[in-house]
């Protein structure tokens, strides 16, 4: 596969809400996006990898120093109460099982040198991955398989603009029968009372920070765009349910989206569905080229309601992000950001 590297971005494709430019996201940033003007920049960029991946992701050790412009930029198109998603997954020290820290350090570098606050971390827990890596996991059998991504949530402010109820799943079995009923009140393990306000049925529950999501994508029109056109396809896309999440829950219809590390624009074909503006970077034109491929279908609906899941009665279930979300119209997100108590 060729992977033509450009200097200056290029508009490549355009819909009703959103522009893909194909080039260093740098060079996107410094000339297209204004200071302020975008409210979620939703992102999976390069891993610090050992391993060198095929579009060239910089080594662990390098990895704050090649990050350092973009939270620059990053810092300046961010609305002062927009929020910052980074899909980051760890590495390995090459040759001994330990792992390294460059995914810590880059939060620890974001909050400490670019201002940015934590407001909170998720794991993002893809069952689907591999045993990987063989020597210590398959052969040696010394540690367990790597299968969850780390979520750094941040914005400029700790109150960025947010709200939960967006993102709401369904009730886990123990709970339904608990409603159904009743609770006798009591002291859990950890010391917490649970009293009896909180067998109250509220419709559906508040997910928590463990996103539970298997990257199978195997059947969808990108993938058979991509092999009509004979385009390999992207080789680290996450799924739409991620960024869908943190798109509802954090802006508005309406707002700015941006992915300055695009890859094949699941972000942009989310926000496009989502009646967000959106805005993608990519710098490998190969990729840019399948992404396009997303957008004649998006808006059709994708990734929505109609996902069956397990019912286990005494297993924890671990729904998708927003299993219940309907497209029902919410009242926009709180200027404040939650600063004053609603009543
Ligand atoms: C982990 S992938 C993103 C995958 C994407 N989330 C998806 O689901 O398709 C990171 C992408 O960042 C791109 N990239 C790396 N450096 C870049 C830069 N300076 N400007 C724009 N894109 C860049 C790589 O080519 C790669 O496609």
């Amino acid at each position: 596969m060729t992977q033509a590297r450009l200097t200056r971005p290029r508009m490549y494709h355009r819909t009703k809400s959103g522009r893909i430019y194909v080039g260093d996201s740098l060079d996107v940033l410094r000339t297209r996006v204004k200071d302020k003007s975008v409210n979620l920049i939703m992102t999976s960029p390069p891993f610090g990898l050992v391993r060198k991946k095929e579009y060239g992701n910089p080594p662990a050790e390098e990895y704050l120093d090649w990050f350092r412009p973009f939270a620059k930029e990053f810092r300046r198109v961010l609305d002062d109460q927009g929020s910052l998603v980074i899909d980051i997954g760890g590495s390995w020290i090459p040759g001994q099982p330990t792992r390294s820290l460059y995914h810590f350090k880059l939060l620890i570098m974001l909050c400490e040198e670019f201002g940015f606050h934590l407001a909170q971390e998720f794991y993002w827990w893809n069952p689907s991955k591999l045993p990987t890596p063989a020597e210590w996991v398959n052969i040696r059998r010394v540690r367990v398989k790597d299968a969850v991504n780390c979520v750094w949530w941040l914005s400029p402010s700790p109150w960025p603009r947010s709200d939960n109820r967006r993102v709401l799943q369904p009730y886990s079995q123990s709970m339904k029968d608990l409603l159904e009923n009743g609770y006798k009140s009591m002291k859990r393990p950890s010391g917490h009372e649970i009293s009896t306000k909180f067998d109250r049925d509220n419709g559906a529950s508040i997910p928590p920070n463990l996103i539970a999501l298997a990257n199978t994508e195997s059947n969808s029109s990108y993938l058979r765009y991509c092999k009509e056109q004979g385009i390999e396809p992207h080789p680290a896309r996450f799924p739409a349910d991620l960024p869908e999440m943190f798109i509802r829950m954090l802006t508005d219809v309406g707002d700015f989206v941006l992915d300055p590390f695009a890859g094949s624009c699941v972000t942009g074909e989310v926000s496009h569905r989502l009646n967000r503006k959106w805005l993608c970077a990519e710098l490998v034109e190969d990729y840019v080229r399948g992404a396009v491929g997303r957008f004649p279908t998006a808006g059709k609906g994708g990734t929505q309601n109609g996902r069956t899941y397990q019912e286990g009665k005494n297993q924890y279930q671990i729904f998708r992000p927003g299993a219940l979300w309907n497209g029902f119209d919410y009242e926009p997100l709180q200027k404040d950001g939650g600063r004053k108590r609603r009543v």
